[in-house]
């Protein structure tokens, strides 16, 4: 049966500060998705966390930019923002960027994953949540999963993968989509990928097929709001097995802490951590950034699980690996290349600085 996975995240108040979720808006959230499984607009749903972001993980018949599926997930956000005011949470509704919804979630804020798909006997799928980074972090670990030999032997010896995947990369600030056809097409795609800044992977499709087998979602939020307004801390579903890269392949990736932008005042370069549901709260510096992995069976449309797929010790060198770049990234302070650049960078002083010093800028021969 073909259904639709859509997950749809927003960072609507922190506790304390930008660390976590409070209880209460988790329970206002499950109220919502409850009932609107009760009233039929949803098959199913789970509910996902990573420091201060709640993610809607929801499975329905509407297609994906469904306008009933997207307002459903503002007006729960909304109500949250309710709860978050009334508990005095940090920020509360900062990532609800309009004043009243209209259409989808485009431009509005919150961040959203959405793919349609006919539904395998068998569908494990693993959703990534990631709190004080960018969609751009999932470059390397897409990369890896589906073009990467060292990291999924299934290219080599699985006769079903060996063709290679496509992949839809976004340029965020041209507004442009481009296909890369792989392993044919690597070299271009790293020219690309390699600044995950501006070019961010958004699909992965077999070859042959225009169903997705891997969504991510890509909305940055500065670029948005026109301001400063939180990192956009993005979220990912990838399916996995027969054919596709097996569960251990989809989470292999994540045993390399890679450096991602974020972190503190989303202003700083640091490793992504990968975490258990446990250690999903940025405390150091505000970070340092981390994911969580969710895995599902799907069954009609039924979320089996979630399993805590990064709980696990096998990751451990992973964190450890993590904490000691922390260390490392943290000895330089205010300097590149923990410092972003300053184009990057969500908070600067630089513009005020600049003018109050721009008369003792003296001419140099
Ligand atoms: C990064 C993040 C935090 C805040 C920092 C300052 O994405 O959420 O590091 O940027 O705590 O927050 P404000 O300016 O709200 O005091
Ligand atoms: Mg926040
Ligand atoms: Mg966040």
């Amino acid at each position: 049966m073909e259904i639709t996975l859509s997950i749809i995240k927003a960072d609507v108040g922190g506790f304390v500060g930008h660390s976590d979720v409070h209880p209460a808006l988790r329970e206002k959230a499950v109220e919502h998705l409850a009932k609107a499984k009760k009233d039929g607009l949803l098959i199913d749903y789970s509910r996902g966390e990573v420091g201060d972001d709640i993610a809607l993980i929801m499975t329905h018949k509407k297609g994906i930019e469904d306008e009933e599926i997207h307002k459903f997930a503002w007006d729960t956000f909304t109500a949250m923002t309710e709860v978050a005011k009334e508990y005095g949470q940090y920020g509360a509704g900062q990532d609800l960027l309009v004043d009243a919804f209209s259409g989808n979630l485009k431009g509005m804020g919150p961040g959203f994953a959405e793919m349609t798909f006919e539904e395998r006997p068998a569908e494990p799928i693993i959703i990534y949540l990631a709190d004080k980074t960018e969609p751009g972090a999932w470059n390397m670990p897409l990369y890896k999963m589906f073009a990467d030999p060292f990291n999924t032997i299934g290219l080599v010896i699985d006769p079903s993968m060996h063709d290679g995947f496509r992949y839809e990369v976004l340029d965020l600030i041209g507004e442009k989509s481009i296909i890369f056809s792989l392993p044919e097409d690597m070299y271009d795609m790293l020219v690309f990928i390699g600044s995950p800044s501006r070019y961010v992977i958004k699909h992965i499709f077999r070859k042959g097929s225009d169903e997705p087998v891997a969504v991510t979602s890509t909305q940055r939020l500065f670029l948005m709001a026109g301001r400063y307004v939180g990192k956009d801390d993005p979220v990912m579903a990838v399916r996995c097995q027969s054919g596709l890269p097996a569960v251990g392949e989809a989470l292999e990736p994540f045993s390399f802490p890679h450096t991602v932008a974020g972190w503190m005042r989303g202003s700083h370069h640091g490793p992504l951590m990968p975490v258990g549901v446990e250690d999903d709260t940025p405390t150091r510096f505000d970070g340092p950034p981390r994911v969580v992995a969710l895995g599902f069976q799907l069954k009609d449309g039924r979320l089996i699980g979630p399993r805590d797929m990064f709980g696990d010790i096998s990751y451990d060198n992973a964190r450890r690996l993590a904490l000691d770049a922390a260390d490392y990234l943290r000895r330089h302070g205010p300097f590149e290349p923990h410092r972003l650049p300053q184009e990057e960078m969500e908070y600067t002083t630089m513009p005020a600085v600049m003018k109050k010093l721009k008369d003792r800028f003296k001419a140099v021969d």
